[in-house]
């Protein structure tokens, strides 16, 4: 017989990627090949004070990882006008700036796992980076982001961490947030923003450099190349990924697409 948990357990997520439970002041989620990585990730990110992540506890009877809860509210899609302002994009890029400072450095362990989209990699990728600078979150999708009193103030779901590059992480940022997505495919609250204007205070806000502005259009191009691959390949051997594809990605990605390349010139003077 299994073991049981150590008290009563509530549903937070199940039917997407992950079935997550919390138990009190822990969650439990399956484990997986790259838990232990991840693991040794936000423990190495707590050492170095950064404490607006899961904290990893081990894994628990039956074998699942546990994680601290993160108090908070994760805003549901369409993102709520609350997660829509200025304000929501500069904690965001100082979250992401703290969690990349207390990042670099870190030598993942030997024979480490990193998670991914399910798939092969598809043929026709093209690499973010030569070298990767640090191992990082790269899914702030609106589900992985903790807000408190209106703000985001915590970042949770490390699944797809690994090594990166800080303007390679901030792109995916820049796609969910400012968002680098056609009008019509945006919330109701972000589809009449100035986008430009919007990536400009989320770099300010970040403190990039001279020579990370110029990376964020390229990237963010190559980034929506990449992802029309890859999920299309994860369509193809995951029932989730399918579900997402056919309901809406299919369309998307390509809207994306074409919007991004419209918008590129705009976007990049705005950094300048
Ligand atoms: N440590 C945590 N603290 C607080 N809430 C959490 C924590 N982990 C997960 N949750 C809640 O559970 C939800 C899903 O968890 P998570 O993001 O880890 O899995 P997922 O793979 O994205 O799952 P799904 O695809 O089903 O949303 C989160 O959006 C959040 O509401
Ligand atoms: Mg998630």
């Amino acid at each position: 017989m299994p073991r049981q948990s150590d008290g009563p357990e509530e549903v937070l997520a199940s039917g997407g990627v992950t079935h997550v439970v919390r138990t009190g002041g822990s969650v439990r989620r399956p484990a997986r090949p790259f838990t232990a990585t991840v693991q040794a990730y936000l423990a190495h990110l707590h050492d170095r004070g950064f404490h607006d992540a899961p904290r990893p506890l081990g894994y628990d009877g039956e074998g699942r990882e546990v994680l601290s809860y993160v108090d908070g509210d994760v805003p549901a899609e369409p993102l709520p006008q609350y997660a829509t302002g200025d304000d929501v994009l500069v904690a965001l890029a100082t979250l992401i700036r703290r969690l990349h400072d207390a990042a670099a450095g870190w030598v993942p362990p030997e024979g480490a796992v990193w998670g991914a989209i399910p798939g092969r990699p598809p043929a026709g990728l093209v690499p973010m980076f030569d070298e990767p600078e640090l191992v990082s979150h790269l899914d702030y999708c609106p589900g992985n982001v903790v807000f408190r009193d209106g703000l985001p103030a915590a970042l949770i779901d490390f699944d797809l961490a690994r090594p990166t590059t800080r303007v390679a992480d901030l792109v995916n940022a820049l796609y969910w947030w400012a968002p680098l997505s056609h009008p019509l495919d945006r919330a109701p609250a972000l589809a009449e923003v100035d986008v430009a204007a919007r990536v400009r205070v989320f770099a300010d806000a970040y403190g990039m450099t001279a020579d990370q502005r110029v990376l964020v259009v390229p990237l963010a191009i190559r980034r929506g190349d990449n992802a029309a691959l890859t999920m299309r390949a994860a369509a193809d051997v995951d029932p989730v990924f399918r579900r997402w594809w056919d309901e809406g990605l299919k369309d998307k990605i390509p809207r994306a697409q074409r919007w991004l390349a419209g918008e590129a010139q705009r976007i990049d003077a705005g950094l300048r």
